[in-house]
């Protein structure tokens, strides 16, 4: 029996993609394992978009020298973002590589790892980009059954050019994906079990709006989506304040599978700085975004990913961060040192932010968010909320009840106890009772 263990660095999109080539190889008679010792194929699927997840992969990739003495032959695949990045030069560091897989190459990852089993000298490199969304097969058709939640991607790719990212580098030009495939894969998923979507994509405002578009805009597809039978729940990421619409934010007052929650990545407080990010809006759109999006859905949960540090950002320039997040009163937010990333805009500009600075303007800045995720969880003190049920939690009480974990419309995470048999894809009523630091803690009612 031929046994594969997947690692997965970076955001949903890896996510999504790994869980294809796990379903695909799983098609095929593979067994997915969770220790590397035990695999014959070893993946990882990694990040570029800061300096330290790539270094993860390459202190990743140093740690299996010792299962390559033993094993010469392994099938070893990296994919993904540092695999487009570097390209044939990661051989070059790990001669044991033998598969190198972009996104538009993800596709092939099955046949080719057939090959590299039976030819055992080998090398294959899917780097290439393509110049439409490469289709996957359908594997899911032949899976038992899915998890509960899961993702979909809706386009590939990005055509923004913030200055300081990566990502149209690593992932291509946006493509988007025929809406007849997305709603396709999103039915047959229901079918096998699934009760929530992700959609996915860099920024998926902008879906359709490239040459692959077929006039159906990305406010349609969540209509269409939205309407397939048995679907609980309905999400996307990530959106791009610059192609929001006012009819995407009606419809979180229309809609009633939308989820009331949404990640809008501000990146800045301070005007002066977005204008060098390239990000194309203002702290005032930003503002007046947020507050139509209230005004339609006064409870939905706003998440944001903010950068510290950017090239020539001053004490006054982050203080606005500062303001702007206190004034949003974001639900939970992501923040990252600024990060040089080859190739990009920003790793050429000048005045460069020390080290230290952005060590201490990040330290401030997540203390504040803390509180704010502190009063944005204790909220729900009290409340009875839909939770659905994802799995079992990896604490158990021992006192033969089981401790499931599930997900509420916020996508925050609520842990609660129940001696009912299996839950995992039920959507069940819990009062929370208890605000943990980032979660939360419930009964059933
Ligand atoms: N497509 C998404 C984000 C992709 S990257 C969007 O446009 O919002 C995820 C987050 O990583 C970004 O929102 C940004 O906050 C952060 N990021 C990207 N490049 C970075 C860099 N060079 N240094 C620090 N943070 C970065
Ligand atoms: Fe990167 Fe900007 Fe594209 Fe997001 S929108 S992936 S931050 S270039
Ligand atoms: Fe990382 Fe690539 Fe996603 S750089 S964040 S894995 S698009």
């Amino acid at each position: 029996m031929i046994k594969f263990f997947i690692r997965t660095f970076g955001c949903q999109m890896n996510v999504c993609d790994s869980m294809w080539i796990a379903a695909s190889l799983t098609r095929r008679g593979f067994i997915q394992t969770h220790r590397e010792e035990d695999a014959d194929i070893i993946l990882v699927n990694t990040c570029s978009v800061r300096r330290k997840p790539e270094e993860k992969i390459y202190s990743f990739l140093g740690r299996l020298y010792p299962l390559i003495r033993k094993t010469p032959h392994l099938v070893v695949g990296v994919g993904g973002c540092v695999a487009q990045q570097l390209g044939p030069r990661l051989w070059d560091k790990f001669p044991f590589v033998r598969l190198l897989f972009g996104t538009d190459g993800v596709c092939e990852v099955p046949q080719s790892i057939e090959r590299l089993l039976g030819e055992k000298e080998l090398k294959i490199s899917l780097l290439e980009f393509m110049d439409y969304y490469p289709e996957r097969e359908m594997c899911w058709r032949d899976i038992k059954e899915v998890e509960p939640s899961v993702y979909v991607n809706i386009m590939q790719g990005c055509d923004n050019f913030c200055a300081y990212c990566i990502v149209p580098y690593t992932r291509g030009r946006q493509k988007s994906r025929h809406k007849e495939k997305i709603v396709e894969e999103c039915r047959v998923l229901v079918e096998k079990g699934a009760r929530e979507i992700t959609l996915l994509g860099q920024n998926v405002n902008s879906y359709g709006r490239d040459k692959w578009g077929d006039g159906t805009s990305f406010e349609d597809l969540l209509i269409e989506v939205g309407s397939i039978e048995g679907l609980k729940r309905l999400r996307f990421t990530t959106s791009h304040p610059k192609d929001i619409s006012h009819r995407l934010i009606s419809l979180f007052g229309e809609l009633e599978v939308l989820c009331p929650a949404i990640h809008l990545p501000l990146q800045s407080g301070s005007d002066a700085i977005l204008k060098r990010m390239g990000r194309r809006y203002s702290i005032a759109d930003y503002m007046g975004i947020i507050e139509r999006l209230r005004r339609v859905r006064p409870d939905i949960i706003i998440t944001t990913d903010l950068i510290v540090g950017f090239p020539s950002e001053k004490e006054e320039d982050f203080r606005q961060t500062l303001e702007v997040v206190k004034e949003v009163r974001f639900d939970s937010s992501f923040s990252f040192k600024y990060s040089d990333r080859p190739g990009t805009r920003a790793s050429r500009m000048k005045e460069k932010v020390p080290e230290e600075v952005k060590m201490e303007r990040l330290a401030r800045l997540q203390a504040l968010q803390d509180s704010l995720i502190s009063s944005s969880l204790k909220r729900l003190e009290g409340e009875v909320v839909d939770v659905l049920v994802v799995g079992k939690s990896p604490r158990q009480p021992g006192d033969g009840r089981t401790f499931w974990m599930g997900r509420e419309p916020g996508n925050r995470v609520v842990n609660f106890a129940s001696g009912r048999g299996d839950l995992i894809g039920e959507m069940v009523r819990v009062r929370i009772n208890e605000v943990k630091k980032h979660s939360l803690l419930g009964e059933v009612i």
